[in-house]
């Protein structure tokens, strides 16, 4: 019986951060059993905003390491460059065709991204979302993993699968967003009430590279309420449930174990305690096993070439059959 197919991808751009980690990463495992996975890294989307080359290759490189020191077998799943197999940019090209301005002009990241990159609004970004669409159309995704920033790209991606579809037959598999079963959802340090994002400030976050002492110190700065007393109350006390979660999910106990074991105890010990608890049991294995990764240059570019070959393999059955549908000698 064949496996449905998860496809996901990440801009080489800022690392993943704790909740990352903590609400997906963690249970990416899980899936490898049950799934067929594809985990991308997009050095093509990246592009669309100006990129320091040196920074963006290493960024790259390091981006698939942290995958793989996250807990995904890169014998179980396919873990790779965008840039490395070609079939992404040629569906994107052909998508392009199948795509209209009106949707693209819709889009609400193309008006944020435009709107802070006035001296750069370049036809890549605009059509940023029909890439997105050919990474995900190109293996018959059936899921994808996406926030709900995403969420309006993927619509795109199945308005255009459906739209190509109609046209030619059922060529491509309409995706669907996939709901985690498992999964903690982290909130920002500064801003509890809001989920912890990469793209906010640096201290809101726990970015998976941060040394000890910048977790601890995060940590420590923590917003939390005026009150003194540790409880779980995710409407009136939105930092301090937080911390707990943390906690919780960090140690791998349920909530109700983290508040018994932080009865009695100040906002000081809670944060000291949560700050130890993600550096021993998150960051310091996934850190270790991310240096002996990027030790080995050969192992990750073996992992790279290997892996890029796999999702050709895939992708090319679907492509082929895209180029006849539109009239292409194959
Ligand atoms: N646009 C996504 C982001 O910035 C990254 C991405 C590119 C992606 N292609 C994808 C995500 C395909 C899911 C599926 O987060």
């Amino acid at each position: 019986m064949d496996k449905k197919i998860i496809f996901s991808g990440a801009q080489p751009t800022g690392y993943p951060q704790l909740g990352n980690y903590l609400g997906a990463f963690k249970n990416w495992s899980n899936l490898q059993e049950e799934y067929n996975c594809l985990y991308c890294v997009v050095d093509l989307h990246a592009i669309t905003v100006r990129q320091v080359p040196a920074d963006l290759r290493k960024a790259s490189r390091n981006l698939l390491a942290l995958y793989i020191a996250c807990g995904l077998d890169p014998e179980k799943n396919i873990v790779y460059m965008q840039s490395h197999y070609s079939g992404h940019a040629e569906l994107a090209w052909i998508l392009n065709c199948f795509t209209y301005m009106g949707e693209l002009g819709r889009m609400t990241q193309f008006k944020d991204k435009s709107a802070k990159n006035e001296a750069n609004i370049n036809s890549g970004l605009f059509t940023y979302p029909v890439l997105m669409a050919a990474d995900i159309l190109l293996f018959g995704t059936h899921l994808v993993p996406v926030g709900e920033d995403q969420r309006q790209h993927l619509e795109l991606a199945r308005d255009v699968a459906i739209r190509f579809n109609n046209i030619y037959g059922d060529v491509f598999t309409v995706p669907e967003a996939y709901i985690a079963k498992s999964g903690a959802k982290i909130m920002s340090l500064t801003h509890p009430e809001q989920k912890m994002s990469k793209s906010d400030d640096d201290n809101s976050q726990i970015n998976l590279m941060d040394s000890p002492e910048v977790v601890m110190r995060k940590f420590k700065r923590a917003v939390t309420d005026s009150d003194t007393e540790i409880r779980y109350d995710k409407e009136k006390k939105p930092g301090i449930s937080n911390l707990l979660e943390i906690y919780a999910n960090s140690c791998g106990i349920s909530l109700d174990s983290a508040i018994a074991h932080f009865d009695g105890k100040n906002y000081g010990q809670l944060k000291t305690e949560v700050g130890e608890a993600v550096v021993e049991n998150v960051m310091q294995p996934i850190q270790t096993s991310f240096a002996d990764i990027s030790a080995n240059k050969d192992y990750l570019d073996g992992i790279m070439k290997k892996n890029a070959e796999k999702a050709a393999y895939i992708g090319e059955k679907i492509l082929k059959k895209v180029k006849k549908k539109v009239g292409f000698v194959v």
